[in-house]
């Protein structure tokens, strides 16, 4: 039987304790997914890896060395709400919660079917409500959730108007909820990612990127700073277009 593991070190709750730690990565085999997972492995954490596709999740558990994985599908909700107890109950507890799944589309909005508009918010939206609610009674001993919303959550862009308010409204959750997790002691991450070259514009819902895509982000230094983010409790790590500079708060 595994014996919980307090994530703060000397009941510091300023900063989580990333050794050690049982996080679940939904959306691990994606490609920040594996990036944060892999990251999170060297840190020691204890690791649920989380993904649709069963073949490309046990390829990563093996490179990782990590024993636990499971697969949902972000178009069913139950599933995704009880990924999170399969993952408690595997992992025996839960500290963090890393939601690094999601789809895109492009084009005129007068040509986004009904279809794809839903799909996108049950994806970018829906499905990661459902399983930050189920994670807050995991959450036993306090911990984080962490969502990877968008840069366009904040800036909302021409061409990807769906997109940008399915983004939003995940961050809009998670800001309403950030009381509520506190009083259980749990800290909430918004991840306002910035644009970055990991293949997800040409995995598009629909549509085709817009060529005038900002310069892509590196992602060694995008993960770098989630992970840092994460270590010190902060509420968001945000995109400045201007200067180009990601920032925690
Ligand atoms: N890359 C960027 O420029 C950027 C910028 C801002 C925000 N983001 C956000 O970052 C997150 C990760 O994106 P990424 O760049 O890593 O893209 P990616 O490589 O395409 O990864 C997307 C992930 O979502 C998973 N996924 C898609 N539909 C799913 C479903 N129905 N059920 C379960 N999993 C599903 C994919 O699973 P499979 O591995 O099985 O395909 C994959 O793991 C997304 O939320 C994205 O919106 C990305």
């Amino acid at each position: 039987m595994s014996v919980p593991i307090r994530r703060f070190a000397d009941g510091n709750t300023d900063r989580m304790e990333i050794e050690g730690s049982r996080v679940l990565v939904a959306g691990a085999t994606g490609g920040l997914g594996r990036r944060i997972s892999r990251a999170l492995s060297d840190e020691g954490a204890r690791l649920m890896l989380a993904g649709r596709d069963e073949e490309s999740l046990e390829a990563l558990a093996s490179e990782l060395d990590v024993s636990h994985t499971a697969t949902f599908d972000a178009m069913d909700t139950e599933g995704c709400a009880a990924l999170t107890s399969h993952a408690a109950r595997e992992l025996g507890g839960l500290d963090a919660l890393v939601i690094a799944f999601g789809t895109v589309a492009f084009g005129p909005e007068a040509d986004v079917e009904d279809s794809v508009a839903e799909h996108m918010f049950q994806i970018n939206t829906l499905a990661p409500i459902a399983m930050l609610r189920a994670a807050e009674s995991e959450l036993e001993q306090g911990g984080t959730v962490a969502a990877i919303t968008a840069v366009t959550a904040e800036y909302p862009t021409a061409g990807m108007a769906t997109y940008s308010a399915s983004k939003a409204a995940l961050s809009a959750w998670l800001q309403a909820m950030r009381a509520e997790y506190r009083r259980k002691h749990v800290h909430v991450l918004d991840i306002r990612a910035p644009h970055m070259d990991t293949g997800l514009a040409h995995r598009a819902l629909a549509g085709t990127a817009p060529r005038n895509l900002p310069e892509p982000f590196p992602i060694d230094e995008f993960v770098q700073a989630l992970v840092e983010a994460l270590r010190s409790q902060a509420e968001h790590l945000a995109f400045d277009p201007r200067t180009r500079r990601l920032g925690k708060g």
